[in-house]
């Protein structure tokens, strides 16, 4: 399977430069070497997030994110690799060479582009027909009783479906599309009568896929009548269990969490109240495929939970919270009072009312026990052992003993019991396999944190997992848990980095092992092979060897360490001597005594300390 090589991939990077590409999405101002933004990754008020031209990295000090162009477009947009190389090498007029496809993917992708074509026209033509004298009706609903705005409107790129019971095939014709593809982007329904429109006299909620491009329609009844709501059918580019109503826009919000609600109203006027992290699943409970890819950023993403508390709510909640709960993801739960939804709630409220019930949110576990302790009569014994043993199995989701005490500590407050009895009560649990097993399908559908995973099976891009099968680039992923010694890692290559020549004052005494395994040898190695050549070191063709963007990340940060103001020569000499004796006895300290050659390395290594010690090195 061809793909794309490392000196195209090199080669298209470096035609783009990062600061234009980056300017492009972030405002930046110069500031010395160095151009200076709001963090995109984050949320901030003064700009720690950098981008650096020499170096063609950019960095966040704040997030702490970090890489080269690729790096920033895939982190930004939520793109895998080969988006990202397509984006800059169009960006630079670059021919990538073209994958060959076999003849049912040239099928399967033509059609595809066809379905996104269709669905463009047709968003483009329901959002006319709003404007239109003929949307006057759905205009005022959407202005009138919904309170939305036209910025709002246009924002969500809503839409109208006239009363006709075949305007959009008309349209479509007109368009020249043929009755296959309309059938199938089930904007039309072809009876034995003939064709019918799917959306008659609705309000329209173009679905957006992660580029912002519509590839299905919810629509709306402007009255009580059933159902209320109606989505498009699924196809090749449609899924309703891999998306979000609303997660375009929300993927690029700066608020450090996603707003997880019920439906399309409640995302809008979520966005529109400034909550830009809202969105909705598609008029399902929420799928293993949707947390999935909310989990994809767990580590600086919460998600906050706030679904109506009727019957369907209350259930979906529950369900919601054991998954997210199973796979590590940290969930919390608003609620609204006596309001059904958070349009309602900021209707009635406001918006900083809304960020009140944010900061007030509970964690989404213990929530989730504290409703289902409404369920059953705490008079009954019978209905307190079944509900405690209930507990004591759903505690199971965690995967550690750490974790569990401290929800059983909590709990056994909660509920006016002993933590004590908890755990024996969870041993007993956890020895009736099918009752254990019973909790966890009601939970979390039995799934285990293993199934969330794998690669999403239904992704778009079929280009895209076989560039990552096959092209396996990664080196090693580096645990560097002890902050001294990477800061020191750091002080030296961002300091080498900066003033090259200071490698020959110094090359005599250091070499890549002196630093931990991972991405910082990696660097050192590589910086260190190009100084010896007399070349000049570049990060970002560094990256590129590094398939995980959380070694973008790591590299971004060894090479952007902090250094201090140097006043004088002799300052600069006792920091230098400093740095290199620390790195050096950290790597004394890791050298493993029962291999061959140690002893060897530890002679050379006191001897180079001994030397460092006496040598005058500026
Ligand atoms: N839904 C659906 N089919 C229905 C009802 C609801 O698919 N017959 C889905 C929609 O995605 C909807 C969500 O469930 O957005 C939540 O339903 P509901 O609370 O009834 O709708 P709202 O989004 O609150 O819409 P509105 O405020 O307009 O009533
Ligand atoms: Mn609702």
């Amino acid at each position: 399977m061809p793909m794309y090589s490392d000196d195209i991939i090199e080669e298209v990077r470096s035609r783009n430069d990062i600061v234009d590409v980056v300017s492009s999405y972030v405002q930046l101002k110069r500031s010395g070497s160095n151009y200076f933004g709001l963090c995109p990754f984050h949320n901030e008020k003064s700009p720690s997030f950098s981008v650096n031209r020499p170096k063609q990295m950019f960095y966040c000090f704040g997030c702490h994110k970090g890489g080269n162009v690729y790096t920033f477009l895939m982190e930004y947009n939520n793109w895998e690799f080969p988006e990202a190389i397509e984006e800059l090498a169009n960006r630079c007029g670059y021919q990538l060479p073209k994958r060959e496809m076999s003849r049912e993917e040239k099928l399967k992708q033509s059609k595809k582009v066809k379905l996104k074509n269709i669905m463009k026209d047709a968003a483009n033509y329901y959002f006319s027909a709003l404007h239109s004298n003929n949307g006057k009706m759905a205009m005022d609903y959407l202005t009138n009783n919904r309170g939305l705005d036209r910025d709002t409107i246009r924002g969500f790129a809503l839409g109208y479906a006239d009363g006709n019971w075949d305007s959009m095939y008309r349209f479509l014709k007109s368009k020249g599309y043929e009755d296959e593809i309309m059938k199938q982007s089930g904007l039309v329904v072809f009876h034995e009568k003939g064709p019918r429109d799917y959306f008659i006299n609705r309000l329209i909620f173009p679905i957006l896929d992660d580029k912002s491009k519509p590839i299905a329609f919810g629509g709306r009844v402007f009255d009580n009548s059933k159902p209320k709501y109606l989505n498009s059918n699924e196809n090749e580019i449609f899924h309703k269990r891999n998306n979000f109503y609303g997660l375009d826009r929300a993927k690029r919000s700066r608020r450090g969490a996603y707003i997880l609600c019920e439906g399309y109203m409640d995302v809008i006027a979520l966005h529109r109240a400034g909550f830009d992290n809202a969105i909705a699943p598609l008029g399902t409970a929420l799928t293993k495929e949707q947390v999935k890819k909310l989990k994809v950023d767990r580590d600086s993403k919460k998600v906050y939970i706030c679904f109506d508390m009727d019957f369907a709510g209350t259930d979906a909640m529950q369900r919601a919270v054991g998954m997210l709960a199973l796979c590590g993801v940290d969930a919390k739960v608003i609620t609204l009072g006596e309001y059904k939804d958070p349009d309602e709630f900021i209707k009635a409220n406001g918006s900083e009312a809304f960020e009140e019930r944010i900061n007030k949110a509970e964690n989404s576990f213990i929530f989730s026990l504290k409703k289902l302790r409404e369920e059953y009569n705490i008079n009954d014994p019978e209905e307190n052992n079944r509900f405690f043993r209930m507990m004591a199995g759903r505690l199971y989701v965690f995967p550690t003993e750490i974790e569990r005490d401290n929800y059983v500590a909590t709990l056994a407050d909660e509920f006016n019991v002993s933590a004590d009895s908890i755990r024996e009560l969870m041993r007993d649990v956890a020895k009736n396999e099918s009752e254990l097993n019973r909790y966890k399908e009601g939970f979390f559908r039995g799934y285990t944190a293993k199934d969330f995973e794998e690669e999403s099976e239904t992704n778009d891009d079929i280009i895209s997992e076989d560039m990552y099968e096959n092209n396996s680039r990664r080196l090693s992923t580096a645990k560097m848990s002890k902050r001294g010694i990477m800061e020191t890692e750091g002080i030296l290559l961002t300091w080498l980095l900066d003033e090259p020549s200071l490698y020959n004052a110094i090359s005599k005494y250091i070499d890549a092992e002196d630093f931990t395994e991972g991405v910082a040898r990696d660097t050192a190695a590589k910086m260190f092979s190009a100084y010896e050549a007399g070349e000049e070191f570049q990060p970002a063709v560094l990256m590129n060897a590094f398939e995980d963007n959380e070694d973008h990340k790591r590299i971004a940060g060894i090479l952007n360490t902090k250094i201090g103001e140097l006043e004088s020569n002799e300052d600069k000499e006792v920091l230098l001597k400093e740095t290199l004796i620390k790195l050096k006895n950290e790597g004394l300290g890791r050298i493993d005594t029962s291999k061959p050659g140690a002893v060897k390395r530890i002679k050379k290594v006191k001897g180079d300390i001994r030397n460092i010690q006496s040598t005058r090195l500026l």
